[in-house]
């Protein structure tokens, strides 16, 4: 397709699709048939180019309204594990400069598998996109769906509603570092902790812009500046060059410790988080598991106005894998936030509510204590999508 991208104000959206390895697959092929199912009620086309068809995955449906004035596309790619193992292929050489100019959005599965214990493929394909196309932003967002889900006591969708901000592209992730003396009883090992003025202060201003943007009133930004008193300290400075820019905002700080202890404690003290790479991992988890567990919690790797890519917060889960019972609901998630980067909020809303609904009608997985499987929920939220008035 040569037609404009959506991004740039055209009249098509094209979607790369990269399932990767384990649940990945899984839970993928379920978040395209919710995106189907809401564009094709929206009146949108979405077409599957044969030659791009890599294992079946993304059968053309063909219920899908001709009459659309845009387009979607969804071009499938096989990388991960199985081709890192048959061709020694991570992320092909063209793919970076592919994606940024051929497509609007990626939607991600997830990578790891016990036969590549070095996570190799991993590192390549998942770090490289986000570094290569230069994804600043990763947002988690943690938000209760159902009372029930939340682990903690007399909690309810009220307490359990916040957004983390964390560094996508420096950090501890950069892979500088090394080893000397490997194998003897000498060994050193050094991972370097890389935190420009330029990608700190990108990530904390975003915080506070999104916090304008949602009309959020507070920021809390968290690092470990009285350990790491380099690194961090650059954190620290930045921090309070930029908030002062946003009086609006109510703006404080914790370190990274405190910060996990009080999410449980009290999480309605949380609007927006903004951390370094390695804590917002960390905490995205925790603040998955206060809102129902890894299952259901959504992620975009986001830079404004770029090819973006979006994706559950969980992995390839090899403990499950194989055997249909994966939440797919995360990656439905993931889906909805894509659609609301490419300008498409009700849509978006569309596939929350979804969610939302299967959730309160218990049609669920057996991670959150149903009897579902990873099929059956994904054609439950199409149908509930096309059901919509
Ligand atoms: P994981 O997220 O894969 O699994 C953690 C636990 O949560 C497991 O018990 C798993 O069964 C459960 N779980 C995760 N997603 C689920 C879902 N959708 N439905 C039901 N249960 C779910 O994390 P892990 O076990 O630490 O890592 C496994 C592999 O995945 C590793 O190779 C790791 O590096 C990789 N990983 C990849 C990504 C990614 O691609 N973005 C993220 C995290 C981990
Ligand atoms: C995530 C994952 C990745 C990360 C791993 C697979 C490198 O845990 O997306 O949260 O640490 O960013
Ligand atoms: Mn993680």
């Amino acid at each position: 397709m040569t037609s404009k991208t959506l991004r740039g104000g055209g009249a098509a959206a094209r979607i790369a699709v990269i399932p990767g390895d384990g649940i990945g697959k899984e839970v993928t092929p379920e978040a395209i048939k919710a995106i189907r199912a809401v564009l094709s009620h929206a009146g949108i086309e979405s077409t599957v180019p044969e030659s791009n068809l890599k294992s079946g995955l993304l059968s053309t449906n063909p219920e899908t309204r001709r009459s659309a004035r845009r387009q979607v596309e969804f071009v499938e790619f096989d990388w991960g594990a199985e081709k890192f193992l048959r061709e020694g292929i991570t992320l092909p050489p063209d793919a970076i400069e592919m994606l940024s100019k051929e497509f609007d959005a990626i939607l991600f599965g997830a990578l790891g598998d016990p036969r590549v214990p070095s996570n190799q493929h991993a590192a390549d394909i998942l770090l490289g996109l986000r570094f290569k196309l230069d994804l600043f932003i990763n947002a988690r967002p943690v938000e209760l769906f159902h009372d029930r889900l939340t682990p903690l006591r007399d909690r309810s969708i009220n307490d359990v509603k916040f957004m983390v901000l964390r560094e996508n592209t420096e950090g501890l992730y950069v892979g500088v570092g090394g080893f000397f003396k490997m194998g003897t009883p000498d060994e050193i090992a050094v991972q370097e902790d890389v935190n420009s003025r330029k990608g700190v202060e990108r990530i904390i201003r975003h915080a506070f812009e999104y916090a304008r943007a949602h009309k959020l009133k507070r920021v809390c930004m968290s690092d470990k500046s009285n350990a790491m008193a380099f690194a961090h300290d650059l954190w620290q400075r930045v921090f309070r060059q930029v908030r002062q820019e946003y009086p609006d905002i109510d703006s404080r700080h914790l370190y990274i410790d405190a910060l996990a202890m009080e999410v449980v404690r009290d999480p309605r003290q949380f609007d927006v988080i903004v951390t370094c790479n390695l804590f917002g991992d960390i905490i995205s988890d925790l603040g998955a598991q206060l809102a129902g567990g890894l299952g259901l919690a959504p992620s975009g790797n986001i830079h404004p106005g770029r090819t973006s890519l979006f994706e559950p917060v969980h992995g390839s889960a090899p403990n499950i894998a194989g055997k249909g019972i994966a939440n797919p609901l995360g990656s439905i998630l993931a889906a909805g936030m894509m659609l609301d980067f490419l300008g498409w909020h009700s849509e978006g809303e569309t596939l929350r509510n979804a969610v939302r609904a299967a959730l309160r009608e218990n049609f669920v997985t057996p991670d959150l204590g149903g009897e579902k499987r990873t099929v059956e929920v994904g054609d439950w939220i199409a149908r509930h999508v096309a059901a919509q008035e």
